[in-house]
């Protein structure tokens, strides 16, 4: 994969200056950053400290990362992105803290190997605002609209080889069945992956509209879910094209590994399957885990997070009604209260062991 090295200076000053037409209104206009002010306030206390160094692993168009650099005037700032095209934008948008901003094209399931290029060790701060830009969601020929009729792409990262395509043309009845299923609660999972090897035999699935009129015709009209029947196909086969469970198992040990004490990791998540994920590794480290009767918290079962969120945040009315996307988010944070005991070391290098094994087999 073309993220397997992350590039820091690959971001030439010619990319910027051609993305010079992009305006700070424009980029704010195609994304709007989701619960701004909330993640400012859960992350930016890690950015008090002298000389503090933040890491936006999803800069995007860098809504939340401009307002972490204005809040934070002394902070280094790592923006993190495996779309170059968003990086670009990013750049651009935040030229007025180039000398404290550095952009790295990756995947943010490589955040130990981009610090050691930089030579950091560790960070006060991260950032996760999952899922795709509205930059992407708008772009046809990136094909993540069901409602555009682009190519069946749907890569985060050009470069990559498997695309939504490939998926379709290769995985068997189970596989897709399991992909629709597991990632995008679809009922009718079964039904769907069965037409798709039927429709395959006689002809390549190469668009969105092949896609579209193909679930239109699998899924029962009777009782159908509110929606267009494709969204939640097509949100599952954007989650298998970029292995985006597996890349936020392995991304969320990492930073607690290279998290300063009293440094925070803040987390937007779109997607139950996400949240769940983001939970049970927060919740892992915030509770004590004793028998009862045990007069004190013996040293290594001390509770490592606090919960600084106190649960998922969600988006108010208002917020939901002026950007819809921010709907379905929930916002989690925690701050590391003490330096990680040598067995939750261990457990969180396995861990991440296991998801990078779990993505080498998708390859
Ligand atoms: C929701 S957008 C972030 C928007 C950003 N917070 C803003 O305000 O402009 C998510 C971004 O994360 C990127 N992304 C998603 N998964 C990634 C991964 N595994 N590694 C690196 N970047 C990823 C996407 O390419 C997209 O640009």
């Amino acid at each position: 994969m073309a993220d397997e090295k992350a590039s820091v200076e690959d971001i030439a000053p010619g990319a910027i200056a051609r993305a010079a037409d992009i305006t700070d209104g424009i980029a704010a206009r195609i994304h709007r950053p989701v619960l701004l002010d909330e993640c400012v306030d859960l992350l930016l206390p890690a950015g008090r400290r002298p000389d503090p160094v933040i890491v936006d692993c999803t800069l995007g168009l860098a809504g939340h990362s401009l307002a972490f650099c204005e809040a934070a005037p002394a902070a280094r700032l790592i923006g993190i992105d495996r779309d170059k095209e968003a990086l670009e934008l990013a750049a651009r948008r935040l030229s007025a803290h180039a000398d404290r901003f550095t952009p790295v094209h990756a995947s943010f399931a490589r955040f130990a190997a981009v610090l050691d290029e930089l030579g950091i060790d560790e960070v006060d701060g991260a950032f996760l605002d999952l899922g795709l830009s509205s930059l992407q969601i708008d772009e046809k020929d990136r094909g993540f609209a069901y409602s555009a009729d682009g190519p069946l792409d749907m890569r985060m990262d050009a470069a990559q080889p498997l695309t939504a395509a490939d998926v379709l043309a290769s995985y068997s009845v189970d596989g897709l069945t399991r992909v629709f299923r597991d990632y995008g609660q679809e009922r009718w999972a079964r039904r769907i992956a069965q037409a798709i090897a039927e429709q395959r035999q006689r002809e390549p699935l190469e668009h969105a509209s092949q896609l579209v009129d193909l679930i239109d015709r699998a899924v029962p009209r009777r009782n159908r879910p509110a929606g267009n029947p494709a969204k939640r196909v097509f949100q599952a086969l954007r989650i298998e094209v970029n292995g985006e469970l597996d890349e936020l198992r392995s991304v969320l040990p990492q930073i607690a590994l290279r998290l300063a004490v009293g440094g925070r990791i803040v987390v937007e998540s779109y997607h139950s399957l996400e949240d769940r994920i983001t939970k049970r590794f927060f919740v892992r480290g915030s509770r004590v885990d004793m028998p009862r009767g045990m007069p004190q918290i013996p040293e290594g079962l001390r509770p490592y997070f606090r919960d600084v969120s106190h649960g998922a945040v969600k988006a108010g009315k208002d917020e939901i009604a002026g950007n819809p996307r921010s709907g379905s988010v929930r916002l989690r944070a925690v701050e590391l209260t003490l330096p990680l005991p040598p067995a939750v070391r261990n457990e969180m290098l396995r861990d991440i062991e296991l998801a990078e094994q779990r993505k080498e087999k998708r390859r």
